[in-house]
Parts: C-alpha cells; sequence; structure tokens
C-alpha cells in the first residue's frame, strides 16, 4: 500500500472488491486515505464506472467489482510548459506604449467611482476591512452573489458551488484536476494558450477545433464530432465569446456542443471571461453550469467588468467534487483571494447594471469606428465583425506579415496591436480591442501613422 507514484501520475484509487460497509470504514478507507488530498477524509463518490488510465491500487484477496473513484489532485510537475506567447508579448509592450489597440478589457470603474456606487452592506464591509486571510473557497456573500450570476429567475448554483480563483490560476486548476498523460483533450484554436497549453504541458493528447474564417469564425458542431472519440476524450475546452475573433455561437449551437461533450462521455470546460457583451443583435448564451451538471465554468471580473486589476473570477460547477479538487490544488498556488479584491468584486457584481450597459455602448461606439475605418481601408484589414466580447480580429490585405506590422507600429509610434503569431495561426491577422476609452484616440493615431507611409 505504501507503494510511490510517479510525478504527474494519476491517483485514482480502485479497491478491487465491493467491501461491506463496515470493513469499508474500518479497513479499506484508513489504507486509501494517506493518498487523499490533505483535509479529504471520504472518498464522495462511489461507482461502476471507470475512466481509462489510473494507477491502480489493489487490496488483497480481492475480485474486480467495484471501483472507487477518489481523487486525482497531485498532477502538479513535472509539466513543460512552452512560454505563454501573448502574455510576453504584453510584458514587453503594454506599458511602453501610448496607444493600445488591442487590450482584451475594457476600462472599469475607477476604486472611487467603484465605492461610490457600493450598497450599503458592500459599503459597511469596504470600511470594517482589515487585511488578514480570507477564506480560501471565497467570501461566501460573494460566492452568494456569484452564484446568482446563473439562472436568476430559478437559481442552480449554491455558494458551495462557486470557487473563487484568479481566472489564469482556475485554467490551471482545472486542467490539473482533471488531465493526466495520454488523456485526449479537444480545445477552440486559436485561443488563450492556456486553454491548450497546460492540457499540453500535462502529456494530454490535443486536438484543435478551429473556426471556418470564410462562414464568419464559425465553429462548426460537425467539426467538433469528428475530434470527438466518444468514451476517451477527457475534456473539451471552448471559449465564447470567443479570443480572438469575438464569434458566438447561436444558443441551440451552443447547446448542441454541451451536448455533444456529454453524449462523447466527456467534461465541458467553458471559459465565460467575455460573457455578458453580446453586441446588438446577439444575445447572452446560457451558462455551460446552466446546461450541464458536469460543465465547469470559468469566468470573471476582468474583461466585461473591467477590473483585472482585482485578479479576481470564480469556477463554477454543480459536480462539488471536481470543485474540491481545483480548491485542493489552490493551496499550491494563492491559497485565498485578497480581502479588498473581495469586497470590490462583490461592490461591481451588485452594480453590474449600472456598469456593463456603459462597457458595452462602449464597444458598439469603438466597434463602428473601426468599421468605418476598414472600409475607408480595404487595402489594410478585412473585418469580421465580432458578435460579442470586446475583440476581434482582422484579416491583413496588406504585403506585410502581422509580426512586422505590429512590431513596425509598436516601435515607431508606440501603438500597440497583437499579431495572429502569439496565437500560433499564422502571420495575416491582427487582434484588435475595443474596450478602451482610448480607442477613438488610438485608432486616429494609427491612422495618421498609416497617412505618413506606415507599414
Ligand atoms: C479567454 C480568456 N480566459 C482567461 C483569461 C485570463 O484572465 P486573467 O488575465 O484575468 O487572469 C483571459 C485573459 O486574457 C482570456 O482572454
Amino acid at each position: 500500500m505504501n507503494r510511490q507514484f510517479a510525478c504527474g501520475e494519476r491517483r485514482d484509487i480502485i479497491l478491487r472488491r465491493r467491501p461491506s460497509p463496515s470493513v469499508l470504514q474500518s479497513r479499506c478507507i484508513p489504507l486509501v486515505r494517506p493518498f487523499f488530498p490533505v483535509g479529504i477524509t471520504q472518498p464522495t463518490r462511489t461507482s461502476k464506472h471507470t475512466v481509462g488510465g489510473r494507477a491502480k491500487l489493489s487490496l488483497p484477496d480481492t475480485h474486480v467489482n467495484l471501483t472507487y473513484r477518489t481523487y486525482s489532485v497531485y498532477n502538479l510537475f513535472p509539466m513543460h510548459l512552452a512560454p505563454f506567447a501573448l502574455e510576453r508579448y504584453f510584458a514587453r509592450y503594454e506599458f511602453a506604449s501610448r496607444y493600445l489597440l488591442c487590450a482584451s478589457d475594457c476600462d472599469g470603474p475607477s476604486l472611487h467611482a467603484l465605492l461610490a456606487q457600493a450598497d450599503e452592506e458592500t459599503t459597511a464591509l469596504w470600511q470594517s476591512l482589515t487585511l488578514g486571510y480570507t477564506e480560501s473557497q471565497g467570501l461566501p456573500i460573494l460566492r452568494q452573489e456569484i452564484a446568482n450570476l446563473y439562472t436568476p429567475e430559478s437559481p442552480l448554483l449554491s455558494p458551495d458551488d462557486v470557487l473563487v480563483v484568479v481566472p489564469e490560476e482556475g485554467i490551471l486548476l482545472t486542467m490539473l484536476a482533471l488531465v493526466k498523460p495520454g488523456d485526449h483533450v479537444i480545445s477552440t484554436f486559436p485561443g488563450y494558450q492556456s486553454l491548450y497549453e497546460v492540457a499540453r504541458g500535462l502529456g494530454a493528447d490535443l486536438s484543435f477545433w478551429r473556426p471556418r474564417e470564410e462562414e464568419g469564425w464559425r465553429f462548426a458542431t460537425e467539426d467538433l464530432s469528428t475530434l470527438l472519440r466518444p468514451g476517451s476524450t477527457r475534456l473539451v475546452v471552448c471559449n465564447f465569446p470567443h479570443n480572438p475573433t469575438g464569434y458566438l455561437p447561436p444558443p441551440a449551437t451552443f447547446r448542441r456542443i454541451v451536448d455533444l461533450t456529454r453524449r462523447a462521455g466527456a467534461v465541458l470546460f467553458s471559459d465565460e471571461m467575455y460573457r455578458g457583451l453580446e453586441l446588438p443583435g446577439y444575445s447572452t448564451l446560457p451558462s455551460a453550469v446552466e446546461l450541464s451538471s458536469g460543465a465547469i465554468v470559468l469566468s470573471g471580473m476582468s474583461k466585461t467588468y473591467g477590473l483585472p486589476g482585482l485578479r479576481l473570477g470564480w469556477l463554477v460547477c454543480r459536480d462539488t467534487s471536481i470543485l474540491q479538487i481545483c480548491a485542493s490544488l489552490k493551496d499550491y498556488t494563492t491559497i485565498c483571494t485578497p480581502a479588498p479584491s473581495e469586497i470590490l468584486a462583490l461592490a461591481a457584481l451588485r452594480g453590474r447594471n449600472q456598469l456593463l450597459p456603459a462597457h458595452r455602448e462602449r464597444v458598439i461606439y469603438n466597434l463602428h469606428l473601426l468599421a468605418e475605418f476598414c472600409a475607408r481601408r480595404p487595402d489594410l484589414f478585412q473585418l469580421i465583425p465580432p458578435r460579442a466580447g470586446t475583440v476581434c480580429f482582422p484579416r491583413l490585405r496588406c504585403a506585410v506579415g502581422a509580426a512586422q506590422l505590429c512590431h513596425e507600429t509598436a516601435h515607431r509610434a508606440a501603438i500597440l496591436l497583437l499579431p495572429s503569431t502569439v496565437y500560433g495561426y499564422g502571420d495575416s491577422h491582427v487582434r484588435i480591442g475595443l474596450g478602451r476609452v482610448t480607442f477613438p484616440d488610438a485608432l486616429a493615431a494609427f491612422d495618421e501613422y498609416l497617412g505618413a507611409g506606415g507599414p
């Protein structure tokens, strides 16, 4: 029973005999408990169904007829992660550029403005705030407020279905909790790199679900069906509204994605960081957590709310055993969320009906300016208008590649665009971000730069 597990190996534990309840408690559980995450003393669920590739731990005098699926929390290292190209690019240029034309967040309210619109309870919490450690799962009233975002008319979620995380951390924790070497994982691509890179780093067999640009960046469910390997695909990762194309599937298509994933026996990880910023003609999709009891959803304050400096997001899932694994792994990353961020996030969520319409109006206005600009410069950009979110991904029509264009624009004019090369998606597109107040000035500066001879 003291078998050592290799790094990166999953620790599902299989007991090879159905023990009686008393034997289970007195003999089996104590034997396997050392392999449980700290703080967890009982398996949460027994199942006769197994998902392949576990380390097996046999008990003496056994017959196969029962599987105990426990926890698989020790996938931490080694992981071979490629550099995060987009984040490295921003690290180099973001704060050295005067004009940001590619930011994916909205400009959000100032601290002063956020507190000025806070309700009485939140204001009192802010005024009495101390800067100690916070509850690892997240402040209960914040988790309640987050739970309220999902099917508010007939609540599905309770605060226990929510784990507060840094958004990027939520991706890491989910992958560590679910993916082991050799697992088949499908991810929308191009995309935010960690959504697939962490799985690849963990040794997953990765398939990319690519959009059809000629069909308005449509992610075709026919293509997803072809990629799925029923019974062996472990995880499907999707991100709608999509970074970087701004694509949003129709609700019926999203339901089909959820359904296809479920029927293939895979878990859906739905990155909904840009949810709530739908453009005219498109309505907010139901969240994957509303459609499937097994789906895991990531969202947060960074993009739609314009508060990335809070470093606050959440995972929601109706299968609390998955959240427990993530919570257990979080002890190795941030442990808990900064206390001021929790209160400020609460203020923003409670004030969302004032905040979000203003952000949406700004994106609509900036998109209108960009569309005019593209119409005046058909030699430069071919724009497929985004349906939701803050970003879009025009194709370049000039002779210069995206990397060179962006490099020269940054160096010569301090204007920042994002080349498709950081997405590993060729050299023919740039990402444009529509959520910033300064977008009109940045676009005018870019126009002027082009007029003066660049690129
Ligand atoms: C699709 C997507 N998911 C997750 C994140 C991570 O969010 P954060 O930077 O707030 O951690 C981003 C950030 O750009 C993103 O675009």
